[in-house]
């Protein structure tokens, strides 16, 4: 029992080791997307510790495993959607992002092991509604 607790131990000390890169850019606020305030306000509390260069890192964002989890969000929630530098896209990439943020918001974002941890950024029909209807898509039929 000892020796399997020393085991963890190393183990998590060893994990620690491996570092993870969490950072956030300089922002150029006029590149950050332009939303109705009611609409801003959702998106920064659910969405921008994900999908923007205003990320807060957690305490917990420092210690393995949960470092390595959360990075992996950030990076890949970036690489899909970036609010922080929405005027860098173009056109048609941001009618995409739209229509993304579109069918996600009904559901799926913010991701459910955010909301966990996250209990404000969770939100109601009412506010996903505002959010789909602000993308300004509409179902097809
Ligand atoms: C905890 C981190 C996190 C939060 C918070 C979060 N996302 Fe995401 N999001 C991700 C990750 C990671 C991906 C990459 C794809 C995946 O893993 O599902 C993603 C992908 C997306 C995509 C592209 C995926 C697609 O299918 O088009 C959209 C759009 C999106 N998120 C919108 C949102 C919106 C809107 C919010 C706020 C209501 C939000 N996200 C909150 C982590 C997050």
């Amino acid at each position: 029992m000892k020796r399997t607790l020393l085991i963890f131990l190393i183990l998590f000390i060893a994990m620690q080791l491996i570092q993870t890169e969490q950072s956030n850019v300089a922002i150029n606020k006029s590149k950050e997307i332009q939303a109705p305030e009611n609409i801003m306000t959702l998106l920064k509390v659910s969405c921008y510790d994900c999908h923007s260069d205003e990320v807060n890192w957690p305490w917990y964002s420092n210690i393995a495993p949960f470092s390595w989890v959360i990075s992996e969000h950030v990076n890949s929630g970036r690489k899909w959607l970036n609010f922080s530098v929405w005027e860098d896209y173009t056109e048609e990439e941001k009618k995409k992002k739209m229509k993304g943020i579109y069918r996600t918001a009904y559901a799926v974002m913010p991701l459910q092991s955010y909301i966990w941890l996250h209990e404000e950024a969770d939100l109601t029909k009412e506010q996903r509604k505002l959010i789909r209807n602000w993308t300004g898509v509409r179902k097809s039929k």
